[in-house]
């Protein structure tokens, strides 16, 4: 049995502001997408990646993907069209994988920088029998719960949350694969809206019931958003790693 990725980069990077799609877009030269794709392939513990990307595109990707494999590696890889949510995008990777993974890894392609040793973490945890388990950081702000904004949009504080039980979560998130897929199954009347679909995949199985376990993320791990995420990226790929 082994072990796969699902990179999702079927966004449109609206945020982001770019005229083309976000996994497409190219820091220090090299699109986002294919940074992602080689940070996993260097784990060493996968054996394909399904990416997803937007369905108008898939031909502009299929072409970083010279002979279906990750530029510059052996590592197989596999485009095929995403959905109108991460969601959606995400059950259509995990519909591609071939039948001898059994475990799951669920990346973000916008989550460029993310170092192997957090991947090899989080694939090591399920293989240890944890069945969902996210990487995350502890958050530096206070959080405040608001209910509906009055006229002038100023909303009012309902709580404050505790913030050393707060983490704020990142990708990979890995799965056992049967796990991921029940998931999935489960909250598909949600993958068409973006204002019900899961953002990400951990909370799908958290609505199964089931326990999804955090282990400790990265800084480089952060998600390109916006411009100034774009430009924070640019700064630490001159820090060593
Ligand atoms: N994603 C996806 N399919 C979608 C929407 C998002 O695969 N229908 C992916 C994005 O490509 C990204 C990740 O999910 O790698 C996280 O999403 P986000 O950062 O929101 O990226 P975008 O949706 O592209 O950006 P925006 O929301 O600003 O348009
Ligand atoms: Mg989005």
């Amino acid at each position: 049995m082994t072990t796969a990725a699902v990179l999702t980069a079927a966004g449109s990077g609206t945020r982001l502001g770019h005229r083309l799609p976000k996994g497409l877009v190219e820091l220090a030269g090299v699109p986002l997408v294919v940074r992602a794709a080689r940070g996993l392939e260097r784990a060493g513990c996968l054996s394909a990646v399904v990416v997803t990307v937007p369905p108008h595109e898939v031909a502009g990707f299929r072409a970083l993907f010279v002979g279906g494999r990750v530029p510059g590696t052996r590592l197989p890889a596999v485009v095929v069209p995403g959905g109108a949510t991460r969601q959606a995008s995400v059950a259509a990777g995990v519909a591609a994988l071939d039948d001898d993974v059994d475990v799951v890894l669920v990346h973000d392609a916008a989550r460029c920088l993310t170092p192997s040793e957090l991947v090899r973490r989080v694939e090591a945890a399920v293989r240890e029998g944890h069945r969902a388990v996210v990487p995350a950081l502890p958050v530096s702000d206070t959080v405040k719960q608001v209910g509906a904004p009055d006229a002038s949009g100023a909303e009012p504080v309902r709580a404050t949350l505790d913030r050393a039980v707060l983490r704020a979560v990142q990708t990979p998130q890995g799965f056992d694969r049967e796990l991921l897929e029940a998931a999935h199954a489960a909250g598909a009347s949600r993958a068409g809206d973006e204002t019900l679909a899961a953002t990400d995949d951990a909370g799908l199985v958290e609505a199964l019931g089931e326990t999804v376990w955090v282990v400790p993320g990265h800084e480089r791990a952060m998600k390109i958003t916006t411009p100034r995420d774009l430009a924070l990226a640019r700064l630490l790929l001159d820090e060593p790693a």
